[in-house]
């Protein structure tokens, strides 16, 4: 699309013919000129930019963002949204949690509640409740004063805030370098090279049992420059929905420990994963209790279902030590500088709606019934889509459909049947074979079970 400034530099034909009539004394070269610019606008507006395609090349449309465009304008009745990182419920449509509506509500029903600007690091009963909410209440971090929070756009913008705090401060003459699982989330690296930190992947995922390449994972991380950034998934890794278990993660941990790496975990899913806070928040509490210095980023987009809202958080813990809280608070007066730089306060109502639940006894309990209806319609849809797989005999094993866990299933489809299945079944889902399984129901799981086997027999 071409900037205004150069659609107006452009001359309509009338406009041009009226002026080049009325101008009789006009050279024959600029004359010339103007019918040359007539023929080929571009030739004389060229000229007039400083981002031309060598300076601004054109970017590629997030992969997502297109697919869910493709989904949008299909028009047939049958077609399945399995690409979006959205909730959806039996019915395939968005779900505000009944908990989520009565702290709606509340708000709306507060006489003292206005429009003023947060404070620079969020609301407090927001920031203090995640605090408790990832660590636990009890944790040792809160209560030696250990670590800091900051309110922030979501997970999304958390992640940038803890890049940015690290490009800053952690750094040797050379940046560190930061790792990421191989898959991971595709905006991780956007978000990290943006502030200019080089990234590495670790091995993930292991192609042949559709599981964690565990081995792979931690040779890569013995061999990292020591002081590396690891960013880990806590829970329901995205894309592959493939965790460590507690002993793989305990063993992570003595590499990271080894090597001095930084970890930086990345929590979009708690709650969501499995249904229990506690159990999707064991890996940050044991490295937490293990005494590591980290940071968090933490999403309430999908556990609260607040997704266009951006509530978030960063949190930076330091380990126990004399100088513990004191360098919490240096870390905290330069976070709530770069905030101040880049956002100035963070948005109000998501945070609201979330501080509201999470400081209250009643509606919390709520939330954790809620919670129960999102990861128990998605595990009954993993157990569906694999019983209805096994059953047509669909070519290949389908465990690993149940044994995954949270949003994303990594099916193990390749490229050439995903594309078949949007042709032929109008089936959306990213190439890489990742099915939101917040997209399956009960009305769609057997036509996308049956779409699958005749994808896979005729790609065969
Ligand atoms: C792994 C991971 N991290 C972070 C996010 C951040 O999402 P948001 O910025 O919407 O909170 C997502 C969302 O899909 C995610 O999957």
């Amino acid at each position: 699309m071409s900037p205004p400034a150069l659609k107006t530099a452009a001359p309509t034909i009338s406009s041009s013919l009226s002026s080049s009539h009325s101008r009789s004394q006009t050279t024959s070269r600029s004359r010339l000129d103007q019918v040359a610019s007539h023929i080929d606008p571009t030739a004389r507006m060229a000229s007039t930019t400083a981002f031309n395609a060598d300076v601004v090349p054109q970017a590629p449309e997030d992969a997502l963002f297109g697919l869910m465009a493709a989904y949008r304008r299909d028009t047939d009745p049958k077609k399945v949204d399995l690409g979006i990182g959205a909730y959806r419920d039996n019915n395939a449509k968005p779900w505000v949690l009944p908990v989520v509506k009565k702290a709606d509500e509340l708000l709306r029903k507060d006489p003292d509640l206005n429009h003023e600007y947060l404070p620079i690091a969020g609301l407090a009963a927001f920031t203090s409740a995640s605090q408790k909410l990832i660590l636990g209440d009890e944790s040792p971090a809160i209560l030696e004063k250990r670590a800091t929070s900051v309110q922030t756009i979501s997970g999304t913008g958390a992640l940038h805030l803890g890049a940015l705090f690290l490009s800053k401060f952690y750094h040797t003459k050379e940046p560190r370098t930061v790792y990421f699982s191989d898959p991971t989330w595709p905006n991780h690296f956007q978000v990290f090279s943006n502030v200019h930190l080089p990234y590495k992947t670790y091995p993930y995922f292991k192609k042949e049992t559709k599981a964690l390449d565990f081995d792979g994972m931690i040779s890569t991380l013995e061999g990292a420059e020591p002081g590396s950034i690891i960013v880990l998934h806590a829970c329901a890794h995205n894309p592959t929905g493939v965790d460590p278990t507690q002993d793989q993660w305990k063993k992570i941990a003595d590499v990271i420990r080894e090597k001095k790496h930084f970890p930086f975990f990345d929590t979009a899913y708690q709650g969501f994963a499995s249904g229990d806070l506690a159990k999707d928040g064991w890996a940050i509490r044991y490295f937490v209790e293990q005494g590591f210095e980290l940071c968090i980023a933490q999403s309430y987009a999908k556990n609260f279902g607040l997704y266009g809202e951006r509530a978030g958080c960063f949190h930076f813990v330091t380990a126990s030590a004399a100088d513990a809280e004191s360098t919490v608070q240096r870390v905290a007066s330069q976070l709530a500088i770069l905030q101040r730089s880049e956002i100035s306060n963070p948005p109000a109502y998501g945070a609201r709606i979330a501080a509201t639940v999470l400081n209250d006894k009643e509606l919390f309990a709520d939330w954790e019934a809620d919670l129960k209806t999102m990861s128990g319609r998605i595990i009954d849809m993993r157990k569906a889509l694999r019983s209805k797989l096994e059953e047509l005999g669909t070519p290949g094993t389908w465990n690993h459909i149940t044994d995954q866990i949270g949003m994303f299933s990594y099916t193990g489809l390749s490229e050439k049947q995903v594309l078949k299945l949007r042709e032929d079944s109008h089936v959306y889902m990213t190439k890489n074979g990742r099915i939101s399984m917040a997209g399956l129901n009960t009305n769609n799981v057997e036509y996308f079970a049956k779409a699958v086997d005749k994808a896979v027999r005729e790609t065969e």
